[in-house]
């Protein structure tokens, strides 16, 4: 059937599709009252006190005072900006001062960090209440790198102004229903390492008794990438014998492309999918059983190259998977939180249980700063802060990511499914229209090359993106320094690692002073107007002490919290995502319109009917 000359492709376009009718169960979730943080069971109301209505005007107020604000001029005004915006957090460093944001807006937003609740809000995601409201779930990916017996918690535990030791809610045990949620993360991470050093050191074997060469990661959004952006940014410390892909998309030439590099005797495929539901995925996990089946993988031996991560652990045994080969995960995770999950057995494999620990360490470092560290010098609630000013200041802005690093180049991608998905939301927790944007557009490339792309809108386009610099620091040093090369040496000639090193590193540095300084016209210049750049335009730096799974987890927790603090702020609910199914009932309703006899096809409307992704026979 093509497009255009295909009937039913006409009748497709055609047809009007009146919205699948919103179920009255979900209708009742909608209408569900929040659990008041740290007093669960007891209903709130929006803003009882009119307290957060106040502390949003003043900074509405302020904000829109700042449009005009030199940000240069803050440096000579405010004395101690640098210390007031510039923050250390589990071994990052943020500079936060190139912004539109006086200490005066500051103040003011900290009072709306107190009138949102944001310390009681994080308390209760860390104390495992309910706080997806329209959900009735807990949001409990902070305990997945909680510290079990492996990992001392050098920080001991937190102790409050009157110096009475209390219970330190990062470690305290915790329960959701009756499950003791530090045994379950404990015992799925223990079989994880046995079968990731099992892989690695190659005594799991394919059916034909090969080691394992390759591991293809079969999921989408949440179940996709964050284990490509760790794979990728970890890629140098990966096993020598081990290549990891990612197959995603349901776009046939997709796996075609990807099939033709691997070899069905030495394949493993990880299905990764928290609902065992998602149509893509249940295609391409049918696809990659059909072909090993066809690279002569007997149907006996399929379980030494299928293993699944879920929490729908029936959906991945009525795939045909047992219990040994599923490596569940609590539905107290959400999909784009869930890289510290089973979901991030693919990371494990690649650079092994002890690397995959020391991410989780990292990671747990940021939860630490951010449950102890006061607001104002706290790296993930500045961070949210600057993001909302940002958006009042500079109305219908994106926000623009630019890690200058290769290793980091779907770092963008990740952060965009983080914000978009958790904060595109037009109602708050109450069902109660926003009357402000939120979850600004999310984009970016790796510099230095998005510098010789889009970087001249952000210089002197119309409008303005506020970016933020994420930049490791190599540990090997950064040698020699550009302007130390021999007098007359070839621009292109290779100058050695350390000294590129220290290219990159100041090219983010000059690239983020460009923006906030511009450039006056000569006098005289005839092309002045067009060689003129403003200046005055925003932008964050984080710099990372190298790039290792420790500096990795610490970075994605601090996107995690700034989102999630976000959410809190514009009290909106960060972790449903009900917008994403209304296109995938569709999508299933004209799949079988899209047939060449316009009928529904009986294999395409079993994958595609985002039932639970189990064929009639898979016995693995
Ligand atoms: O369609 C959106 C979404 O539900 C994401 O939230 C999630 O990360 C992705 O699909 C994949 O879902 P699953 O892991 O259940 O297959």
């Amino acid at each position: 059937c093509r497009p255009r000359s295909c009937p039913n492709w006409r009748a497709a376009r055609s047809r009007r599709y009146t919205s699948p009718a919103t179920s009255e169960s979900e209708r009742t979730l909608k209408r569900r009252q929040e659990t008041e943080p740290g007093n669960p069971g007891q209903p709130r109301s929006p803003d009882p006190d009119g307290a957060w209505q106040a502390a949003w005007t003043a900074v509405e107020r302020q904000a829109a005072a700042c449009r005009a604000l030199r940000i240069d001029g803050l440096f000579d005004s405010e004395p101690e900006r640098l210390d007031r915006f510039c923050v250390e957090a589990a071994g990052l460093w943020l500079d936060l001062s190139r912004n539109r944001l006086p200490e005066s807006g500051l103040d003011a937003l900290l009072a709306l960090v107190d009138a949102a609740g944001v310390p009681a809000w994080r308390d209760a995601m860390f104390a495992g209440h309910a706080i997806n409201g329209t959900e009735g779930r807990p949001a409990l990916h902070v305990a997945l790198r909680c510290p079990h017996g492996r990992h001392r918690d050098v920080a001991g535990p937190a102790v409050d102004a009157g110096t009475q030791p209390r219970p330190d809610p990062l470690t305290a045990p915790l329960k959701v229903g009756d499950e003791d949620i530090r045994a379950v993360v404990r015992n799925t991470l223990d079989r994880m390492r046995a079968f990731a050093e099992a892989v690695r050191d190659g005594a799991w074997r394919g059916a034909t008794g090969r080691p394992i060469t390759d591991i293809v990661n079969v999921g989408i959004g949440g179940s996709h990438l964050g284990p490509e952006l760790a794979c990728g940014a970890l890629a140098s410390l990966g096993h020598p014998r081990l290549r990891t892909h990612f197959l995603s998309n349901v776009d046939p030439d997709a796996w075609q492309r990807l099939a033709r590099e691997l070899d069905p005797a030495s394949t493993l495929a990880i299905v990764a999918s928290k609902s065992w539901r998602t149509q893509e995925t249940a295609m391409n996990a049918l696809a990659v059983r059909e072909w090993l089946l066809a690279g002569g993988v007997p149907e006996d031996g399929l379980h030494r190259h299928f293993v699944g991560v879920t929490a729908n652990v029936a959906g991945a045994r009525a795939f045909g998977l047992s219990d040994d080969t599923i490596f569940p995960f609590g539905d107290w995770v959400g999909g784009r939180y869930s890289l510290w999950s089973a979901i991030g057995l693919p990371v494990m494999l690649q650079i092994g249980s002890g690397a995959f620990d020391a991410l989780l360490a990292g990671a747990h470092a940021m939860d630490r700063h951010f449950a102890d560290a006061p607001p104002a010098r706290n790296a993930p609630i500045l961070l949210a802060l600057v993001s909302l000013w940002n958006g009042l200041v500079h109305p219908g802005c994106t926000e623009v990511i630019a890690p200058y690093s290769d290793a980091l180049a779907r770092l963008p991608a990740w952060l965009q499914q983080l914000q978009m998905e958790s904060n595109g939301k037009r109602v708050d927790r109450h069902g109660n229209p926003v009357a402000y944007d939120t979850a600004p557009a999310c984009w970016g490339e790796p510099g230095t090359g998005a510098q010789h792309s889009f970087f001249q809108a952000l210089h002197q386009g119309t409008r303005i993106h506020p970016i933020d610099f994420v930049v490791p620091v190599p540990d090997a040093g950064l040698g020699k320094a550009a302007s130390e090369r021999p007098e007359g040496g070839a621009p292109l000639a290779d100058s050695g690692a350390p000294s590129r090193a220290a290219t990159l590193l100041a090219n983010a540095i000059a690239q983020a002073e460009a923006l906030m300084r511009g450039r006056e016209p000569a006098p005289g210049d005839p092309l002045g107007p067009h060689r003129e750049c403003p200046g005055n335009r925003p932008s964050n730096t984080i710099l990372l002490d190298a790039l290792t799974p420790a500096s990795l987890g610490a970075l994605l927790a601090l996107y995690e919290h700034k989102t999630v603090t976000l959410g809190w702020l514009w009290r909106i609910d960060s972790f449903d995502q009900w917008g994403v199914e209304l296109g995938k009932t569709l999508a299933a309703r004209i799949e079988p319109l899209l047939a060449d006899d316009g009928a529904p096809d009986a294999a395409s409307e079993g994958a595609s009917g985002v039932a639970a992704l189990s064929p009639p026979s898979l016995a693995l």
